[in-house]
């Protein structure tokens, strides 16, 4: 609602560019009678660096200026931002390089001394189409929500492929593997199998298998009887036995120890578990999902994953493609993810400056969906505008490649004459570099890192932190992965 009704009330916006102040006053005294909002300047190299940090609905344009001139300029808005409409300005000498102009993308061309009446109609159709396009711009955020399938985004055929093989699995599917670089929504086709699946209203249960300690992996999938081993005070039912009938998604099954995976693959074949210490085995109805960012294949070939169980797992496949091979989505997840923290953090943001846009629509994204969102998060509480500006991502975008993902950075403290920095210190490292970057937010630096608020604390425990980093008020931003937490093990 903010949004729209700012939306409406706000005015179009036009940049006069002249090296002739009169014409600057001329026309900005016109435009601003007409309802524009006016900028004004001399010199084509200011024009194109306030195109880039926010758009425009209309330039007026001079062809002959000093330096870089009204082509010059044009070539630049077409490339950046091809809905702005530019109207040249010329005396009549320069009539031929007008219609060039024309060719090369002018919407028209206005010749000087002006024909007043002309120049006020000009304006009022662009104050209409502009006015239409602003709605189009909420439509367009409507449009992303009403896409969401199950909360996932995707416009693109990859993934409207994806939402069509969800749907169709989710009645009959037993065992599933999930796979697809971090951050490309795995967690959620996982949920979406369960919520559209017939046991939507049994319990969903998630185990990431990267964070359990090896030990107690056994017990904590098949549970224990009492005196099964030290600290085995009482029986206790394991994961498989409480997700019965409903779902039990293995995060991260590339992790999981070969014994362990042994066991699975038992599971699964027999349908029955065998707590630890017990002899006695317990039928079990449970929907496997499994998920991995790792290619399984390669894990069986260097003998790290048990073929038999990838067979078993992948008898049906869903596979995420990474955001950079699907960024006809790009625009629609920006869109639903600005309307979302707009609404989140009160603001009234519209959507992104050209230029921002096309910063986003050009990264590489290693860290997906997820680095994007984070990007856009991070964008929309330094934002203070209606649009998000390059400015806003500057940050976020020069760490890029740090950001959520696989690629980790190593600096050449890693590596030292003996070798590589133990895989320990590296990680630590890593979260305190980012607690710097973040000024010691958990919360933010938990988002960054791609980890829920909890798993961080549990990481800074782990490494000795948690005393060192003191609390910051914004540690109580609210956050998303806490709800999906509280089901996790
Ligand atoms: N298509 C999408 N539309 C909207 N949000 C998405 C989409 N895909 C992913 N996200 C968001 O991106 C974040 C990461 O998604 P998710 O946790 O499902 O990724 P993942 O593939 O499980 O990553 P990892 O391998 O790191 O565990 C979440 O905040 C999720 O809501
Ligand atoms: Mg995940």
């Amino acid at each position: 609602m903010l949004i729209a009704d700012s939306m409406k009330t706000q005015r179009p916006r036009l940049l006069v560019v002249d090296d002739d102040r009169a014409i600057l006053t001329l026309t900005g005294t016109i435009a601003l009678a007409e309802g524009f909002d006016v900028a004004t300047t001399v010199s084509g190299e200011d024009a194109m660096r306030q195109l880039s940090q926010r758009p425009v609905d209309l330039v007026l344009l001079d062809l002959r200026m000093p330096g870089v001139t009204g082509l010059d300029v044009l070539r630049a808005i077409r490339e950046v931002s091809p809905r702005c409409k530019v109207v040249l300005m010329t005396g009549y000498a320069t009539i031929d390089s007008a219609v060039e102009a024309v060719k090369l993308g002018a919407t028209d061309y206005l010749t000087k001394p002006f024909d007043l009446q002309r120049l006020r109609k000009l304006l009022m159709v662009v104050r209409t189409e502009a006015d239409q396009r602003r709605t189009v711009l909420t439509l367009e955020g409507d449009l992303a929500q009403h896409l969401e399938f199950c909360g996932m985004v995707g416009r693109g055929p990859a993934m409207q492929e994806v939402f069509g093989l969800v749907r169709r699995l989710a009645p009959h599917v037993r065992t599933a593997l999930i796979t697809g670089e971090t951050g490309t929504g795995k967690e959620l086709v996982a949920r979406a199998l369960h919520t559209l699946g017939p046991r939507s209203n049994k319990r969903f249960l998630t185990v990431n298998c990267s964070a359990v300690v090896e030990t107690l992996f056994e017990s904590e999938l098949f549970g224990h009887v009492r005196g099964a081993f030290t600290g085995a005070t009482d029986h206790k039912a394991g994961l498989f036995e409480t997700a019965d009938a409903g779902t039990l998604f293995l995060d991260e099954v590339g992790e999981l120890p070969l014994p362990v995976q042994a066991k699975l693959l038992r599971v699964l074949e027999e349908g029955e578990v065998q707590r630890v210490g017990s002899l006695e085995p317990r039928k079990i109805d449970v929907r496997l999902i499994a998920a991995t960012n790792r290619d399984l294949r390669e894990e069986v070939a260097a003998g790290r994953f048990r073929n038999d169980l990838y067979y078993r797992l992948n008898i049906v496949e869903v596979t995420l493609p990474p955001l950079r091979k699907r960024r006809e989505d790009i625009p629609y997840l920006i869109a639903a993810f600005v309307r979302n923290f707009s609404q989140r953090f009160g603001k009234s943001l519209v959507g992104l400056t050209p230029g921002a846009e096309r910063l986003l629509a050009d990264a590489h994204w290693d860290g997906n969906v997820r680095q994007l969102r984070n990007v856009i998060e991070r964008a929309c509480i330094l934002s203070e505008g209606e649009f998000v500006g390059e400015a806003d991502l500057a940050g976020s975008m020069q760490e890029q490649r740090q950001v959520g993902s696989a690629p980790m950075p190593s600096p050449a403290s890693y590596f030292r004459a003996d070798g590589p920095a133990p895989l320990i210190e590296v990680e630590r490292d890593h979260i305190l570099r980012t607690l710097q970057q973040v000024r010691g937010n958990k919360a933010v630096a938990a988002r960054l890192l791609g980890i829920s608020r909890r798993a961080f604390y549990r990481q800074l425990e782990r490494h000795g932190l948690h005393h060192r980093i003191p609390m910051s008020a914004h540690d109580e931003l609210p956050d998303t992965a806490d709800a999906a937490e509280l089901e996790r093990v």
